[in-house]
């Protein structure tokens, strides 16, 4: 039975239900509506609305139902409710009758739903900051395994200067480091309650609106009551750091999709991440990977879709609202899914360092070391870059590396070459030159990854 009955002769067409219930997707806050009805209760009690023994049973009946929920013992799915605030009132009063029927005085599906919502979205967004730690440890651990791999960084997609492996994982730990941050972030703004402002202007009864806050483990009552039944900044919010991390998480693909191809051939990937092809019995299919990256079309436009919702609405309650939900919580389960996979992933792919260093060396990777080298020598940067770009072409002509190039042929393009040159365009010695905070060298590299070690072991303490 619809919780606004009285006003109307006739009943709600079936198209009508399929527009406006939102039972089928909202059951998911059953756990919270019953926690925020409890809490209800106790200050309708206090506010002296409900008698001890009333809120007594209240409480006990809210507190058998969520068991039930929890156990997932019902099936939401056969229910007639509009959403899971009728659903709750519905059930309880199958249990209690009149008892039950005073449980929503002073309260509003208004006020409700926004509590329930920042509730649920609270403990979500908790759980995937421990996702989250889970990906740094698995990107930690990757580097420490490979604490001497040498990979080619790239701009452009073009083979640009050697960086170490683990330089790469930190590179992504640094961004996982924002999200958590922007996580944090949210929380603190996320963590007001709704609860006591009624519809939009406030409730009549005198509820303690700071002991509700704090006992639904708020930091304390939202502020302006018009605001607090309209506000889904927290949802939106939500949206964009969700999709920041997924935006991360989609780069780490690509660039492990790559690396996995063929064509470059630095990793392989566990069976258990990969798939076949019906077709091509030789296929081994980044699945997992391509699917972090292709699930950010979603998750963008879901919070895309909730701005669009949003910008319109003139205060305060619209129902244009109750369309936050299904993209968040879908948004949050495949975020879920892919901060998961990913640590699968990462824990299962196996690195070719042989193959990784030798494509290091490839490509003229140490070009800009012969240009500096011409530096220490006092030459101007530009002068030097142009040098630097002869012996590049002289290399390419003879097919061979820089350092493969005779000295007498270095010599001809510039007399300052020496032969002092050629251990300054090893592989090492060019890493190892970028000793400066942030940069690649080894020393760097490790006490990055040890800062992080021990940083991460605090958080997961
Ligand atoms: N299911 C609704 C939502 O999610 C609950 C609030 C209904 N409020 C109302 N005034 N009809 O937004």
């Amino acid at each position: 039975m619809a919780l606004w009955g009285g006003r109307f002769a006739g009943g709600s067409s079936d198209m009508f239900k399929q527009v406006n219930d939102s039972l089928p997707f909202d059951y998911v806050m059953a756990e919270q509506d019953i926690f925020g009805s409890i809490i209800w209760s106790r200050a309708l009690q206090k506010a002296g609305v409900l008698s001890v023994e009333e809120q007594q049973s209240l409480e006990q009946a809210l507190s058998d139902l969520k068991a039930q929920v929890s156990k997932g013992e019902i099936d939401f799915a056969v229910s007639t409710e509009e959403d899971i605030h009728s659903f709750v009132e519905a059930a309880l009063t199958e249990t209690l009758g009149d008892t039950a029927r005073k449980l929503h005085t002073g309260r509003s599906r208004n006020d409700q739903v926004a509590t329930d919502f920042r509730l649920w979205c609270r403990e979500h967004l908790l759980s995937i900051k421990q996702d989250v730690l889970q990906v740094i440890k698995a990107l930690l651990s990757c580097a420490s395994r490979h604490e001497n791999a040498v990979i080619p960084g790239y701009t452009h997609l073009q083979r640009a200067q050697p960086v170490y492996f683990a330089h790469w994982c930190l590179a992504y730990v640094e961004m996982l480091k924002r999200d958590l941050s922007r996580l944090e972030d949210l929380l603190v703004r996320l963590n007001q309650c709704p609860l006591g402002c009624g519809a939009l202007a406030g409730t009549t009864f005198p509820v303690d609106r700071y002991e509700i806050a704090e006992e639904l483990g708020f930091d304390g009552p939202c502020l302006n009551s018009l605001d607090a039944v309209s506000d889904r900044d927290f949802v939106l919010e939500l949206l964009f750091v969700a999709s920041t991390s997924m935006m991360h998480i989609s780069r780490m693909a690509e660039d492990l999709i790559f690396y996995n191809s063929g064509e470059a051939g630095f990793l392989s990937l566990g069976d258990s991440v990969t798939s076949g092809s019906s077709l091509m019995p030789q296929k081994k299919n980044p699945d997992a990977l391509e699917l972090m990256r292709g699930k950010c079309g979603r998750v963008f436009g879901n919070l895309q879709g909730l701005l669009v919702t949003m910008k319109g609405l003139p205060l305060a309650y619209n129902k244009d609202m109750q369309e936050d939900k299904e993209g968040a919580i879908d948004t949050v389960n495949q975020w879920h899914i892919c901060l998961c996979i990913s640590v699968e992933v990462l824990d299962s792919m196996s690195l070719n360092e042989e193959r990784c260093r030798t494509a290091a060396q490839q490509g003229y990777a140490n070009a800009t070391e012969l240009a500096d080298y011409l530096v220490d020598k006092g030459i101007p940067f530009r002068t030097a870059h142009d040098i630097s770009g002869q012996a590049v072409v002289a290399a390419i002509a003879k097919k061979c590396a820089l350092e493969e190039l005779p000295i007498e042929d270095l010599q001809a393009i510039h007399p300052e070459i020496d032969s002092d040159v050629y251990p300054k365009l090893a592989l090492e010695a060019v890493l190892n030159k970028r000793n400066i905070l942030g940069g690649t060298s080894k020393e760097m590299v490790t006490k990055a990854l040890y800062l992080e070690l021990e940083r991460l072991d605090t958080l997961l303490a």
